[in-house]
C-alpha cells in the first residue's frame, strides 16, 4: 500500500516522477504529492488522485533533476491535503515519503512532543521524519547516519525517501517489510515500489533489501546495512515491457486482463506441460520434489483471492497427491501459535509477492524450520525471494485492482503441481495424469471461447444491476469459486455478497432469499451435479432468483433457472478455472453499470503491504 517514485539524474525529475505514481496508483489513491530540490525543496501535495495534483500545480516552476512522489493509501490519519506526503521536518529542509506504517510512532511522538515538537499531521511518518531530524541536528551526524540510528529505534514496516536541501542530488532511501526498487541507468538512478516507473529508461534494477539503507546519486548507488556496512548492489535484469502496464486501447485494466487470460494460462503453461509427453517440468517443484512426496502436511497460506486459490488446491492436493493440506488466512496463521512440524511444507500464494500478512507469516514458519513454496506472480518480489523454492504464475503485471489473470494463474499452477506430485509420488492413474494434462492444455481455448459471449453476461448483470445482496453458491472444487465470485462482486460493485457452499445455505443464509435476492450458482457438470439441482429448487421454491453458470449441453437447469451462462465442458478439477471468467465478467458489467471506478474500487489497494 501506497507508492513511492524518486529520481536524480540529469532528466526533469516532475515528469518521471508524475508518471511513476500514475503507475503506481493502484497501490493507493487517497492522495498524491512531490517534493522537488531545485535551490531549496519545494513540495506540492494534495487529498485526491495523481491526476488532481497535476491539475492543481499547472503553471507552477517544476524544474528540478532531483525528485520523490507518492501516492497514499491511509493508515493514520484520514485522506486529506496535511495528511498527504510528502511530509517536511520542522525546520523545512528535509522531506519524507513513507510506505508502511511505525508501530511505535505513538511513543516517538511522545518523545518529541516533550521536547517541544509539533505536527500539522496525524501521520506516523511527520513523527518518524522529525526523530530523524532530532538526531541528526542533536549528534550533529549527517542525513544518512540520523536515519540509520532512528531505524534501529523503528518497529514497524517501512519504505522511506528523504531529501535533504543540503545535499540537492540525493535520495536517502530504507526499506524494512515494504518493497523498493532501484533502477540503475547511465548518470541516473530511479527509485519506485515496483520497476513500473522506470520501464522506459533502465531494465537494470536492484531489489533492496530488509534493514538495507541505501545513498543515490546520480551517478553513485550506495548500498549498506544498518550497522554502516557496504553492500555490493546485486543488479537484476528485467523481463518486463512497458506495454505490459499499459491499457492498450480497453477501458479499463480489469476488461483487459481479463480478456488477456488465454494468453497468461498459456504462458503459465507454456515450457511446463507437454500433454503429448505426458510431463510436467517445474524446476522448483522437481527441486523440493523429495520433500513434496514425503510430506505429512501442506500448509497453504494467502490472503483475499489467492486464499480462494489455496482453497481450489486443497481439494485438489487431497484428491490427487493424498497429502493432508490446511489452508490458512496468513493474518490468522502469523499471530497464532501454529504447530509445524518436520516434513511439513508451507506454500505461500501471492500475486504481488509483498502482502505484509503473508510475508511474515512464512518469515515466522522459516524460523520454526519450515520449507517454503512461493507461488507468486511478480518475479523478484518478497516473497519470492525467501521462499526456498516456488513456482512463478506468469501473469504479467497485474494492475487492476482486482485480481483476475493472476488467480486463474494460481490456480493453473497449483493445478500443474499437485498433478506433478500425483505422478511422482505414484497416487494417479496413468489414464487420468494423462487425461487431466489434456484437459489443462486445453483451458486457454476454452477460455476464448467463453470470452467470445461475454455480452450474454453483460444483459445478466444489467438485469441485476440494483440489487442491494447477492449470494454466490457452489458445491466441491466449485464452492472456492463461489467465495471468489462474492468477493469480486463486492469489492468491484459495492453490492454486499456472500459465498457458501451450496448445502450449507441451509443452515441460514436461506433466510436471506426472497424475489429480490440473485443467487448464482456455480453448477457445472461434476460429481456433485444433482445436489447443486436440488439446491437450485431450493432456492426456487422460496422465489429467490437463480443465474447459473452451467456446462455446455446441460438441458436441466435452463428448465429451472433465470439466466443462465454456458461454459465448456471440463474435467471437475479443471471446470473452476473455466468458471471464474463468468464470474469475473458478472463483476465487471454490474461494476461499470453502476459507475464503479473499476480499476480502483474504493477503500482498496493493490498491494496489502500493512497488516
Ligand atoms: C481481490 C484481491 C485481494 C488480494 C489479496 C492478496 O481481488 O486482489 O483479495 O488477493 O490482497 O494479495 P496478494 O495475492 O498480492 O498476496
Amino acid at each position: 500500500m501506497c507508492g513511492i517514485v524518486g529520481y536524480t539524474g540529469p532528466k526533469e525529475a516532475y515528469p518521471i516522477v508524475i508518471t511513476g505514481l500514475k503507475r503506481l496508483e493502484y497501490r493507493g489513491y487517497d492522495s498524491t504529492g512531490v517534493a522537488l530540490l531545485n535551490g531549496g525543496l519545494k513540495v506540492y501535495k494534495k487529498k485526491g488522485r495523481v491526476a488532481e495534483l497535476e491539475d492543481a500545480i499547472v503553471g507552477k516552476n517544476l524544474h528540478s533533476h532531483t525528485g520523490i512522489g507518492h501516492t497514499r493509501w491511509a493508515t493514520h490519519g484520514e485522506p486529506s491535503d496535511v495528511n498527504a506526503h510528502p511530509h517536511t521536518s520542522a525546520s523545512g529542509k528535509l522531506a519524507m515519503i513513507h510506505n508502511g506504517i511505525i508501530e511505535n510512532y505513538a511513543q516517538l511522538k511522545k518523545e518529541l512532543t516533550n521536547k517541544g515538537y509539533t505536527f500539522s499531521s496525524e501521520t506516523d511518518t511527520e513523527v518518524l521524519l522529525n526523530f530523524i531530524e532530532d538526531i541528526k541536528e542533536n549528534n550533529k551526524c549527517d542525513l544518512e547516519e540520523a536515519v540509520r540510528v532512528a531505524l534501529k529505534r523503528v518497529t514497524g514496516a517501512y519504505v522511506i525517501l528523504l531529501l535533504d536541501e543540503e545535499n540537492p542530488d540525493t535520495i536517502i532511501a530504507a526499506r524494512k517489510g515494504s518493497p523498493l526498487v532501484i533502477g540503475v541507468g547511465k548518470g541516473e538512478h530511479f527509485l519506485g515500489s515496483d520497476a513500473s516507473p522506470m520501464l522506459e529508461y533502465t531494465k537494470e534494477v536492484v531489489y533492496v533489501n530488509d534493514y538495507e539503507l541505501a545513498i543515490v546519486k546520480p551517478n553513485e548507488l550506495i548500498l549498506k546495512n544498518l550497522g554502516n556496512e557496504k553492500i555490493t548492489p546485486f543488479v537484476t535484469k528485467l523481463d518486463m515491457e512497458l506495454a505490459a502496464i499499459e491499457k492498450g486501447g480497453y477501458d479499463h485494466f480489469m476488461l483487459k486482463e481479463i480478456v488477456e487470460q488465454p494468453s497468461t494460462i498459456h504462458d503459465c503453461l507454456r515450457g511446463r506441460l507437454d500433454a503429448n509427453a505426458g510431463t510436467i517440468t517445474m524446476s522448483g517443484i522437481q527441486d523440493n520434489i523429495e520433500h513434496f512426496k514425503k510430506a505429512n502436511r501442506i500448509i497453504m497460506v494467502a490472503c483475499g483471492t489467492s486464499w480462494h486459490a489455496a482453497l481450489l488446491a486443497e481439494y485438489i492436493i487431497e484428491e490427487l497427491c493424498r497429502i493432508p493440506v490446511e489452508v490458512e488466512y496468513a493474518s490468522e496463521f502469523r499471530y497464532r501459535n501454529p504447530i509445524i512440524n518436520k516434513g511439513d511444507i508451507i506454500v505461500a500464494i501471492s500475486q504481488s509477492g509483498e502482502t505484509a500478512d503473508t510475508l511474515v507469516a512464512i518469515e515466522r514458519a522459516k524460523e520454526n524450520g519450515a520449507i517454503i513454496f512461493g507461488v507468486v506472480n511478480v518475479v523478484g518480489s518478497s516473497i519470492a525471494r525467501i521462499s526456498d523454492g516456488g513456482a512463478y504464475t506468469h501473469a504479467g503485471p497485474e494492475i487492476g485492482v482486482a485480481s483476475t489473470k493472476a488467480f486463474t494463474g494460481q490456480l493453473a499452477v497449483l493445478t500443474m503441481m499437485a498433478l506433478k506430485i500425483a505422478k511422482e509420488k505414484g497416487t494417479i492413474s496413468n489414464d487420468r495424469y494423462k487425461n487431466l494434462l489434456l484437459e489443462l492444455e486445453a483451458v486457454p481455448e476454452k477460455v476464448s471461447a467463453i470470452l467470445k459471449n461475454a455480452e450474454d453476461l453483460k444483459k445478466i448483470a444489467l438485469k441485476y444491476k440494483g440489487a442491494s445482496d447477492a449470494l454466490f453458491l457452489g458445491r466441491g472444487y466449485n464452492f472456492p469459486i463461489a467465495l471468489e465470485g462474492a468477493l469480486k462482486l463486492k469489492e468491484i460493485s459495492y453490492i454486499h455478497a456472500e459465498g457458501y457452499p451450496a448445502a450449507e445455505m441451509k443452515h441460514g443464509p436461506i433466510a436471506l432469499v426472497d424475489e429480490n435476492l440473485p443467487v448464482v450458482f456455480i453448477a457445472t457438470k461434476d460429481s456433485y451435479h444433482e445436489k447443486i439441482v436440488s439446491n437450485i429448487q431450493e432456492i426456487k421454491a422460496r422465489k429467490g432468483k437463480v443465474i447459473a453458470i452451467i456446462t455446455e449441453g446441460d438441458d436441466v437447469i435452463p428448465g429451472m433457472a433465470d439466466d443462465v451462462f454456458y461454459v465448456p465442458a471440463a474435467d471437475e478439477i479443471i471446470a473452476p478455472i473455466l468458471s471464474t471468467i463468468p464470474m469475473q465478467l458478472l463483476s465487471y458489467y454490474v461494476g461499470i453499470a453502476k459507475g464503479v471506478d473499476v480499476d480502483k474500487p474504493r477503500n482498496l489497494a493493490k498491494s496489502v503491504t500493512v497488516e
